[in-house]
């Protein structure tokens, strides 16, 4: 059976990535893996959601198990209110839609938002989720680089205005302004101003996408472009997966009102509703205040890997690498030498030695990036990141002498 005159023209253009095909290499239990972006295990709170799921089974069975609102549970969403009202933004629950992990709440918005053709910024690098919903709804993208401080304002002011030019007006610009996957970087209030005025200017969207954002460990707490916007041009996506856990997909999103009711339509004909249990039982979790002391002692974990990673870093690595030092999150971003790719050195040296990373090439949607790659410090045990830094400093030293 030939399937291929069937597919839609958004699956004929989906492929397997080769960086998936890659990956799997990285799962055999020698290898120390720097490459997925997990949070890590041990912080899952096992036993305390084992008494809260009785709870609330015993409690309110009933309705836990029957279908939701697509909105999203009201307890839940009014924690959420609450919980969000402390990092400055004050929104009603009813602007807020409960999403199947932020990965849903990207699909949704690009799909309300996006015609085949439209045009996207984007940061080189970016989170390869994101590209991979754009890409679905065959958005075009346009890329706009980073330095330690992320995505560089002189050049989306000068993207923009190539674009105008060409008379094309972006439907959105897409950030993780908060310790960005993949680089780690945060945007200071000055570039959060400018790139709200670049918005306003260019009259554009942006969404604000912000996993990391309670997962400071160091600096201080820069305001959400959210709560900075005063023209209703943001809309800002957060998740529970890395302050909680992702296997409950449970993430939220605050939108305008003429785009929240666009979303909560899209969201009707993907699912209905997120899972009523997992809302229950995030809901519960949350009026018996335990998420604030978890990210609390999250931070704590993540600050102490972070700071291992970063001085065996320091200890081991050749004077032309560079690299971030994030103030949290979950990720290192390294700059090799120009001339060296990231895949080559994967392949041929750092399996071999038993450590993996993901390519850098990955998170950039022109396929440049090569000589880049990222580190996680979140999922390793402190012992293998001693180990696993070692291992990576003998792949570059292995990759260098074969130039
Ligand atoms: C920037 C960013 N956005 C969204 C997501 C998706 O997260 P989830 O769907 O688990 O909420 C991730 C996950 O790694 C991410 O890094």
């Amino acid at each position: 059976m030939d399937y291929a005159s069937f597919f839609s023209i958004s699956a004929q253009g989906s492929s397997r990535s080769v960086i998936r095909e890659i990956l799997k290499l990285t799962q055999r239990p020698e290898v120390i893996s720097f490459a997925g972006g997990l949070p890590a295990p041990d912080t899952f709170p096992v036993e305390l959601l084992d008494d809260i799921m009785s709870k609330v089974l015993k409690d309110r069975g009933r309705t836990a198990l029957q279908y939701g609102t697509t909105e999203g549970d009201v307890r839940l969403r009014s924690q959420i209110k609450q919980w969000v009202a402390t990092d400055g933004i004050d929104v009603s629950a009813d602007q807020i839609l409960v999403t199947n992990g932020s990965q849903q709440g990207l699909d949704l918005v690009s799909r309300v938002l996006l015609d085949p053709g439209d045009t996207v910024v984007v940061e080189l690098p970016s989170y390869l989720g994101g590209l991979q919903a754009f890409r679905s709804y065959q958005a075009k993208m346009v890329g706009v680089e980073q330095d330690h401080e992320g995505m560089k304002m002189d050049r989306l002011a000068e993207q923009l205005q190539a674009l105008r030019q060409k008379s094309i007006k972006p439907k959105f610009i897409y950030v993780v302004p908060d310790f960005q996957n993949p680089s780690g970087t945060t945007m200071d209030l000055g570039r959060r101003l400018r790139l709200l005025e670049l918005a306003a200017e260019y009259d554009t969207l942006i969404v604000e996408d912000t996993p990391y954002r309670q997962l400071r460990f160091s600096g201080e707490d820069q305001p959400t472009l959210f709560s900075l916007d005063k023209e209703g041009r943001v809309v800002n996506l957060s998740t529970f997966s890395k302050l909680f856990c992702p296997g409950f997909r449970l993430a939220w999103a605050i939108a305008p009102p003429a785009i929240f009711d666009k979303m909560v339509m899209a969201k009707q004909s993907t699912d209905l509703c997120s899972a009523a249990f997992n809302q229950a039982v995030m809901a519960e979790y949350m009026i018996q205040e335990r998420l604030a002391p978890q990210v609390s002692s999250i931070k704590q974990l993540y600050r102490r890997k972070c700071e291992v990673m970063l001085r065996m870093m320091d200890e081991h690595m050749p004077k032309d690498v560079e690299w971030t030092k994030p103030e949290g999150g979950l990720f290192l971003w390294v700059i090799l030498p120009e001339g060296m790719d990231s895949m080559v050195m994967l392949e041929k040296y750092a399996i071999p030695r038993e450590v993996a990373y993901v390519i850098g090439q990955a998170f950039h949607f022109d396929g440049s990036g090569t000589n880049t790659l990222r580190l996680t410090f979140s999922f390793p045990t402190v012992e293998q990141i001693e180990e696993g830094i070692k291992r990576f400093a003998a792949a570059i030293r292995d990759y260098r002498a074969a130039l």
